[in-house]
């Protein structure tokens, strides 16, 4: 059997990602989801998004980020003029583990080569992560969301390339402690300002 790795380097699109991953069983939460859930929003996006794991309803349709945290999302991105369209969104986990558990490092690991040729085939010009699992999990951090916001961070592309990138809070989180959405205004202001910036 191909490994992850070999099974996602293979693939020379998008679109042959999303089939590879459909037929790859080298992960154990595809036999408990119901539905793939792969990405959303455009191929040709500036901008990547990378939660952490499907929940329920995305579980139900397939499609990341498209429950309650899916919302405030789109918010989110409203408010500084971008459409989920625009944008694309992802997690570092492409099945709903069972009862919303939080992934364990084995499943992380599995799904990782094919999050990583996401972001080469994609090659967005900032990655925006939405919580500190999803940064810990691409850049081998350590630290806590709290101390990951706010720094320029930069994830290096396997042609010796980078891609900046930057921490702010889960949607999920910003829901439980609303108090945050100031900081969090912040960070989508700093994206704006990315996006202003340097154009392709
Ligand atoms: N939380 C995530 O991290 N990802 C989703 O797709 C939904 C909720």
């Amino acid at each position: 059997m191909q490994s992850a790795r070999e099974t996602a380097a293979a693939c020379a699109d998008l679109a042959a990602l999303e089939a590879a991953l459909a037929d790859f069983d080298g992960c154990a939460l595809k036999d408990t989801a119901l539905n793939l859930c792969f990405a959303d929003g455009s191929p040709e996006a500036e901008i990547m998004l990378i939660g952490e794991a499907p929940g329920a309803e995305e579980d139900r349709r397939g499609k990341p980020f498209v429950g309650p945290s899916g919302r405030l999302l789109d918010k989110m991105l409203g408010s500084i003029g971008l459409a989920r369209g625009e944008v694309w969104i992802t997690n570092i986990i492409f099945w709903r583990p069972p009862g919303n558990r939080a992934p364990t490092s084995a499943e992380t690991a599995v799904c990782q080569p094919f999050l990583e040729r996401q972001i080469e085939l994609l090659r967005p010009r900032l990655i925006v992560f939405l919580g500190g699992a999803a940064a810990r999990a691409l850049l081998g951090l350590e630290e806590g969301v709290t101390r990951l916001r706010g720094r320029r961070l930069a994830y290096p592309l396997a042609d010796g390339g980078t891609v900046p990138a930057l921490v702010t809070f889960h949607p999920a989180y910003l829901l439980r402690q609303p108090a945050q959405k100031r900081l969090a205004w912040r960070d989508l202001l700093t994206i704006r300002r990315f996006l202003q910036s340097s154009s392709r």
